[in-house]
C-alpha cells in the first residue's frame, strides 16, 4: 500500500480520441463513478474538448489536465497552446513529456523542463512522464534512462516549486501493448525514482505521487497499486470504456 502521505491519483489519458458529444458522455460516467473518498481522479482530455468536459465536470471533485502545454506565454507558435490557454478553458493539470510526445515529435528533456516551468508558474499541476522502451530495458539501460529524463526535465527548480509535481512512470513497451510491467518490475521502478527524486530533495521525494502508466486495466490495477511506490494510475486504453469505473 502507498504511503498515506501520499493521496493515490487515478487518471485517465483520452489521447487524441473522441468527439466532443463522446467526451461529454464520458465525462458524465466518470463523475457518475469516481469515488473520491479513496483518492483524486482526472481525466487528460485533448485541447479541443477542455471547454465542454469542463462544464460537464463543473462542481464534481474530478479534475481536469490537458494532455501537453507550450512553454511561452502567447506569440506566434502555430498550433501550440499555452498554460494559460489551457487554464481559460478550465483545465488544472497538463501531462508533460508523455512517451509518444518524445517518440513521435520530437520532445527532449530539455523540452520538458520548460513545459514544465511554464506549469508551474501558470499554476497547473503538471505530471512529467518518463519510461525506457524495450530496447533500453533490455539492453540494461533503464536506470540510466530514468536518471537521465528525471534529472534533465526537473533541473533548476527549488523543492517549493515542485510541490505540486506528479510523476508517472510509464515503460513504452507497456504502452498500448498489453503488456504491463509485473507489480514488481513497477515496484522496483517506482523505488529506483523515488530515489533519484530524493537526491533533488528528501521531503519532495516523500511526498511526490508517483503513477503507474501502460496498459492499466481493472484486472491488474490491485496488484499495482498494493506496491509501497505506486500512488496511482495513468490510464489510456481502458480509461475510454467503462473499465474506467471499477479501476477508479
Ligand atoms: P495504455 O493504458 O493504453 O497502455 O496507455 C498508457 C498511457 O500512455 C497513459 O498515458
Amino acid at each position: 500500500m502507498a504511503s498515506a502521505l501520499r493521496r493515490p491519483l487515478l487518471a485517465g489519458n483520452w489521447k487524441m480520441n473522441l468527439t466532443l458529444t463522446q467526451s461529454v458522455e464520458l465525462a458524465r460516467l466518470v463523475v457518475s463513478g469516481a469515488n473520491t473518498a479513496s483518492g483524486e481522479v482526472a481525466v487528460f482530455v485533448p485541447f479541443t474538448a477542455i471547454a465542454v468536459v469542463a462544464e460537464t465536470l463543473k462542481g464534481s471533485p474530478v479534475r481536469l489536465g490537458a494532455q501537453d502545454c507550450y512553454w511561452e506565454a502567447s506569440g506566434a507558435f502555430t498550433g501550440e497552446v499555452s498554460v494559460s490557454q489551457v487554464s481559460d478553458a478550465g483545465g488544472q493539470m497538463v501531462l508533460i513529456g508523455h512517451s509518444e510526445r518524445r517518440k513521435l515529435f520530437g520532445e527532449t528533456d530539455d523540452h520538458v523542463n520548460k513545459k514544465l516551468g511554464a506549469a508551474l508558474k501558470g499554476g497547473l499541476t503538471p505530471v512529467v512522464c518518463i519510461g525506457e522502451t524495450l530496447e533500453e530495458r533490455e539492453s540494461q539501460k533503464t536506470w540510466r534512462v530514468l536518471e537521465t529524463q528525471i534529472a534533465g526535465g526537473l533541473k533548476g527548480f527549488a523543492p517549493a516549486d515542485l510541490a505540486k509535481v506528479v510523476v508517472a512512470y510509464e515503460p513504452v513497451w507497456a504502452i498500448g501493448t498489453g503488456k504491463t510491467a509485473s507489480p514488481a518490475q513497477a515496484q522496483e521502478a517506482h523505488a529506483f525514482i523515488r530515489q533519484q527524486l530524493k537526491n533533488i530533495h528528501e521531503g519532495f521525494a516523500s511526498g511526490c505521487r508517483i503513477l503507474y502508466g501502460g496498459s492499466v486495466t481493472a484486472d491488474n490495477v490491485d496488484a499495482l497499486m498494493a506496491q509501497a511506490d505506486v500512488d496511482g494510475a495513468l490510464v489510456g486504453g481502458a480509461s475510454l470504456k467503462k473499465d474506467f469505473l471499477r479501476i477508479m
